[in-house]
């Protein structure tokens, strides 16, 4: 495989941080919560809600408070993927880099019981698109600057709380600069709230019908805001929490949305198994999002929510009243409130009550991946070897079944680094995998048809670590390297 190689006047700029990069990598190892080595930052886009009393006109209200979000009477009855309700223009600020506008989707899809459901895709529309709605006779217009290419991006919510859905929280910022970067190659970025109106963290069938449904609604409506409807391409993105969705998205593409053709997944660092995660997670800085799942994969299936309530402490200090007050957090005020803590110091029974078919089987049938169907797009995988929220070799084994099955995956398998590393270091290699697919132009080695295992080593890239706010407004800025970093 290839890489782009790092520009040397790029490098130079930031030798003097190299140091501090490397001093911060030393602290972090171990820990599993995605900080920017850099700066210490806790990396998710769930620590920043609008302020609470924003005025109206600079930030849309949360779902709860918002009218909007009510879909229309008789919408049970629309097939999945209608559109309901169309927000053009949707946020009135924007705080992610390269987009010059969003529009917002309300439609159908069905949940993982298979009951009508609906939820909401946020878009956002790059700046190189800008004069893409003029009409085709206006000087300004010119078509092959147009975007033709769209990415369904899945963002990590790790939320239990339906007020901190994506469309929401996104008005803040991005988690990491992925969507900064797909805009800055053109492309339109949709994320769906894959969640669900209830909040279903780690539901994964969930996740993937609503995903695909998304997929539906938009592009039945992406040709008014100027998508090169006759040669688009859409490809499909996820990181960690991100791949959850993604994966089941790519494994229930086939039986769900045969009419929709997905061009590409990109799956980095999965977790194929939501039990085997959440035992890696707990006790650790990262068990808050324990708590979330247990809280997300509950939340449609009333006989383990019912069990769930039954056997949380009710006194104490580890009680039922703060375990459910993860309903009103964002992943990362879940990851503040319960790091390092024993989750299953919070049942009655211990661990027994968390491995109880109740809760296990729950967990089999909607977080478990490889049981839903085989992608049939093209598909890149990347993993750190020595991921230590899930083992690379569950990964490798779903890889393996999917091949077998016909499949035709790229699987990069990262020497270096851990869980959060990986998140950075793949980011190149994952948009070059989406350029190749989307655009016929990528720097990546991909095998036509079958399968590729590769190991590869590729060390953490020190520009991507770079907050936003480096580029725009710190020493990076008019430096003209958009999209860098
Ligand atoms: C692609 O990567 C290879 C190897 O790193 C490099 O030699 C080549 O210049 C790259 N091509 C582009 C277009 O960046
Ligand atoms: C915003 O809300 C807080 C409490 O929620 C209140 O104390 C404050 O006065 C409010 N500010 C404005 C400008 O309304
Ligand atoms: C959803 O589906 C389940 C199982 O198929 C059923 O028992 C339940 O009543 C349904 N709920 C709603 C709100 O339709
Ligand atoms: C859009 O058109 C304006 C006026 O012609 C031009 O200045 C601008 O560069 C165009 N934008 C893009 C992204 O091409
Ligand atoms: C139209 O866009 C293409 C692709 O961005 C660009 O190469 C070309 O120069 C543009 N044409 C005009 C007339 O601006
Ligand atoms: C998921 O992992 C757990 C242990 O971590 C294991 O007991 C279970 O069998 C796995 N499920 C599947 C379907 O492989
Ligand atoms: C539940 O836990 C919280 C936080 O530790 C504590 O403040 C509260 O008193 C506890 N409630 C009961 C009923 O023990
Ligand atoms: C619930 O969470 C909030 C912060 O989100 C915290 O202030 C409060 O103490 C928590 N309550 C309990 C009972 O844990
Ligand atoms: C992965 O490796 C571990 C430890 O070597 C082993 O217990 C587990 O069964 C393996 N899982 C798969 C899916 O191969």
């Amino acid at each position: 495989m290839t890489l782009l190689p790092r520009l040397p006047s790029r490098l130079l700029v930031v030798a003097g941080l190299l140091l501090a990069t490397t001093v911060s990598l030393v602290a972090a190892a171990g820990a599993s919560v995605h900080h920017n080595p850099l700066t210490g930052e806790v990396v998710n886009f769930y620590g920043e809600r609008p302020p609470p009393n924003a005025t109206v006109h600079k930030y849309l209200p949360p779902p709860s408070k918002d009218d909007w979000y009510k879909p229309p009477d008789g919408w049970e009855a629309t097939k999945p993927g209608a559109v309901l309700r169309t927000r053009p223009h949707a946020y009135p600020t924007i705080n992610i880099r390269n987009a010059i506008d969003t529009f917002q989707v309300l439609y159908r899809t069905t949940d993982s019981r298979n009951n009508a459901s609906w939820s909401v895709a946020t878009v956002f529309i790059p700046k190189s698109h800008e004069n893409c709605t003029l009409p085709t006779s206006s000087p300004s217009y010119n078509a092959s600057a147009c975007s033709h290419g769209i990415v369904a991006y899945e963002v990590p919510s790790d939320s239990a709380d339906p007020d901190a859905a994506p469309s929401y929280l996104l008005q803040m910022r991005e988690p990491y600069g992925e969507m900064r970067d797909m805009l800055a190659r053109g492309w339109f970025v949709m994320v769906p709230d894959y969640e669900g109106p209830g909040a279903s963290f780690c539901a994964g069938v969930q996740a993937g019908h609503a995903t695909l449904d998304a997929s539906r609604a938009v592009l039945s409506i992406a040709g008014q805001f100027g998508l090169q409807m006759d040669r688009v391409k859409l490809g499909l993105w996820g990181y960690s929490g991100g791949a959850f969705a993604a994966e089941f998205t790519a494994e229930l593409a086939e039986s769900y949305a045969p009419d929709l053709t997905i061009d590409a997944s990109v799956i980095g660092g999965s977790s194929p198994n939501l039990t085997t995660v959440d035992e890696r997670m707990n006790n650790k800085d990262t068990a808050g999002l324990v708590v979330t799942s247990i809280l997300g994969i509950t939340v449609q299936q009333p006989a383990a929510r019912e069990f769930l309530l039954k056997q949380l402490q009710p006194t104490g200090p580890f009680n039922a009243t703060r375990f459910m007050n993860a309903t009103t957090m964002t992943g990362a005020d879940a990851l503040d409130a319960f790091s390092g803590q024993n989750v299953f110091d919070y049942f009655v029974n211990g661990r027994d009550d968390w491995a109880n078919p109740a809760m296990q089987d729950v967990i089999h049938d909607d977080a478990v991946m490889g049981l839903h169907g085989v992608p049939r797009m093209p598909s890149f995988y990347y993993k750190a070897e020595h991921d230590e929220m899930s083992p690379v070799n569950e990964t490798a084994a779903i890889v393996e079944q999917f091949c077998n099955a016909g499949a035709n995956i790229l699987f990069h398998r990262n020497t270096l680094g851990g869980h959060n590393d990986e998140l950075w270091s793949g980011r190149l290699r994952a948009l070059e995998y989406l350029s190749a697919k989307l655009d016929g132009h990528g720097n990546i080695t991909i095998p036509a048809t079958g399968c590729a295992t590769l190991d590869v080593t590729i060390p953490l890239d020190p520009l991507y670590l770079l907050p936003d706010w480096w580029w725009t407004e710190g020493p990076g800025a008019g430096l003209g390297l958009a999209g860098a970093g």
